[in-house]
């Protein structure tokens, strides 16, 4: 057992964590005490009610390991004090996030070339990295809408019933109507024919799955972009794709190269990908990627100037801690 010694106050007395008086009182639980304690008592307390929780490394039943390598934990460690929205501050990082987004659009094949820099962002997970993506669609879609005087007040979404919640929240939290198609016995994926029979002028996109959360399964983006090319020749509509990399965009460059599901598929207009989906990686952190410029409407870009220079973002949240991006 920890025995930590310290004084509470200029002039006090050094005093035993648990033998003390601090330890002796009942801290209220759900507002602020009415009187400080010392430091070293507040962190045995929290420390030993986190005891309660189970152990990440005996946590195999989630979908993730959570252990890294000492040199993660050091970098990460020396860096945590570094708010990097502040990329003036901490151009660095704001370098070795960009860095980033180049090389996971290089490997989703993004047709930019050498002298280019990809347009992308790293985010939270990949629910933040949807919700970015998805408003970019609703965006685009809406301003052709305007500029064709065509209504712009229902916009909808096409996905397999199998997505993940991050799509209904996306769907709820920005107004947009959520069309599932159905899964069948012994096919637990979003069948492409069925999806784009369910496409209509108002969709924003269609979203694809690479490693479904409930199987893992890669759902056919290839047919899907083949199908949605044919629609949209016939209709005149312009309907694009998202895939939902969340789990397979770390998996399938690898083991599978020849699968065509990336930026390769021209319909293909934005992908997310998380970080810690595969283990070794806390959680958590996503990517999301667009295919050009011009698939990331410029009017979702803030651009902030009171911490220096002119800094573009498009991101949910402001601040953010750096860790392993
Ligand atoms: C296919 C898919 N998309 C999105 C998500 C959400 O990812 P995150 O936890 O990184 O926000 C998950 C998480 O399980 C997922 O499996």
């Amino acid at each position: 057992m920890v025995i930590s010694h310290s004084s509470s106050g200029p002039g006090e007395s050094a005093y035993n964590t648990f033998s003390s008086r601090y330890a002796g009182v009942e801290l209220p639980r759900y507002r602020m005490p009415e009187n400080s304690i010392p430091k070293e008592t507040a962190y045995q307390m929290i420390t030993d009610e986190l005891m309660l929780d189970g152990n990440p490394r005996l946590d195999l039943a989630s979908f993730v390991t959570t252990w890294m390598e000492p040199e993660c934990d050091k970098l990460i460690m020396d860096s945590i004090n570094k708010n990097y929205v502040d990329m003036d501050e901490y151009p660095v990082t704001t370098e070795l996030q960009n860095r980033c987004v180049n090389m996971i659009a290089h490997l989703f094949n993004a047709p930019i070339n050498e002298d280019e820099k990809a347009i992308g962002v790293s985010t939270v997970g990949s629910s933040e990295a949807i919700m970015l993506a998805g408003l970019a669609f609703k965006r685009k879609w809406a301003n052709k809408r305007k500029e064709e005087g065509k209504p712009y007040d229902k916009p909808n979404i096409v996905t397999g019933a199998n997505v993940q919640v991050c799509w209904e929240k996306f769907a709820r939290y920005f107004e947009v109507e959520l069309k599932e198609v159905k899964l069948t016995e012994g096919y637990y994926v979003m069948d492409p024919l069925k999806a784009v029979e369910m496409v209509d002028e108002n969709t924003i996109c269609v979203a694809a799955i690479l490693g479904s959360t409930l199987t893992g399964e890669y759902e056919d983006v290839k047919l899907l972009n083949d199908l949605l090319v044919e629609k949209n020749k016939e209709t005149g509509w312009n309907v694009p794709i998202h895939v939902d990399a969340a789990s397979g965009g770390f998996i399938a460059p690898f083991l599978h190269p020849e699968l065509e599901w990336d930026f390769r598929l021209p319909l293909v207009k934005s992908i997310n990908v998380s970080g810690h989906k595969y283990g070794l990686v806390y959680p958590g952190v996503g990517w999301v990627v667009w295919r050009s410029k011009d698939d990331l409407p410029e009017e979702l870009i803030f651009h902030i100037n009171y911490l220096g220079t002119d800094q573009p973002t498009f991101t949910l949240n402001f601040s953010k801690e750096v860790q392993a991006r």
